[in-house]
């Protein structure tokens, strides 16, 4: 198989991109109108709480189910009208994977190869390849079901690549990972991309997002909130974000910190616990919160202060916290 030809400029855009679900109860609009536009060579995240519509836009993308509406362009490919080159030229990895405990990693990958047409020939090589680059070469023999989570991970990354796709789609390629094999998988992520694969994946840690990928974009209910570097998104935020417990006096903290000058935004938690605002300069506002609070007769139980973070931003796009949503 000969190496794909780099494409340079955008490997995925989208316009308006929907999928509607016909249900017994009615109709559920599972992606409802997403713009995306992912370059060449990056590692493009995508976030979001279960249920977003994350599975179901990679799936639309790598032409396992047809939008209901809405254009896309995937490696150079017209997804409506030319699914076969997009299907050839990208790698899928669905969220739970699909290897054969009773298989060995190299069974699986030069069946992978058999399958995308190599000669036998061929497709040991690759396997020998693919085995080395997600250095899987000391279990290769093994039947898959003695590997360890992380380990059937990388093979299910791997049966992804065999046949040299120019974008390969991740569907939550570190749910279930404990932290180490999870750190480990990010560094065969990485490795792609050196490679020169363009990676789409999806997640809902906000650690993994904010660490591996080159731009992201948080996806609720559907629809994208907050599309850009990790970076610009916190940025959006503007400020330090400061959480001050409140057991209960919810309603009077808010009123009062709302009528202080320098801060540009609170608002408190559904139970009335935490109330959280953005500030320019946490170090002196803190001081300054502190005093405001006595001299009201309010006492707060904790005040903690922070930099912005990936969850700062969901919050601030939906009004909810991607964390509980997650959880
Ligand atoms: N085949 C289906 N039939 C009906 N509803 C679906 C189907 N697939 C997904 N959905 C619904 O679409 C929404 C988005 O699901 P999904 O794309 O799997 O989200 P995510 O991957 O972000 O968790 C959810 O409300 C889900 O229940
Ligand atoms: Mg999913």
């Amino acid at each position: 198989m000969t190496s794909p030809t780099p494409i340079r400029g955008t490997m995925i855009g989208t316009t308006d991109l929907r999928r509607t679900f016909k249900t017994r109860g009615g109709s559920v609009e599972a992606v409802a109108g997403v713009d995306l536009h992912v370059e060449a060579g990056e590692i493009f995240g995508f976030l979001g709480p279960n249920g977003a519509g994350k599975t179901t836009t990679l799936r639309m993308l790598a032409t396992l189910i047809t939008p209901t509406a809405g254009e896309a362009t995937v490696a150079g490919a017209d997804l409506r009208r030319q699914p076969q080159l997009v299907r050839q030229r990208i790698g899928y990895v669905p969220q739970g994977g699909s290897t054969d405990p009773a298989e060995t990693g190299r069974g699986e990958l030069v069946l992978q190869g058999r399958l995308y047409g190599m000669t036998k020939g061929a497709a040991e090589a690759r396997a020998a390849e693919v085995l080395a680059t997600l250095d899987l070469e000391a279990a290769a023999d093994r039947g898959t079901g003695t590997y360890s989570g992380g380990m059937r991970r990388r093979l299910d990354v791997g049966l992804g690549i065999v046949h040299q796709p120019q974008v390969l789609f991740l569907d939550e390629p570190t749910t279930g990972l404990d932290p180490q094999a999870r750190a480990r998988m990010w560094q065969e992520i990485e490795r792609l991309r050196e490679l020169g694969t363009t990676v789409f994946l999806t997640t809902h840690y906000l650690e993994e997002a904010d660490a591996l990928c080159d731009r992201l974009a948080i996806i609720d209910l559907g629809r994208i909130v907050a599309e850009g570097t990790s970076d610009q998104l916190k940025q959006r935020v503007a400020g330090d974000v400061v959480t001050i417990g409140v057991d209960g006096a919810a309603a009077s903290v808010l009123s009062l910190v709302e009528s202080l000058p320098f801060v540009r935004e609170a608002s408190h938690d559904a139970e009335g616990g935490l109330v959280r605002l953005y500030v320019d300069r946490g170090e002196t506002a803190v001081p300054h919160l502190l005093r405001s609070l006595d001299a009201a007769g309010l006492a707060p139980t904790s005040i903690a202060l922070n930099k912005p973070s990936l969850d700062d931003v969901f919050l601030r796009q939906t009004g909810r916290s991607l964390r509980e949503e997650a959880a």
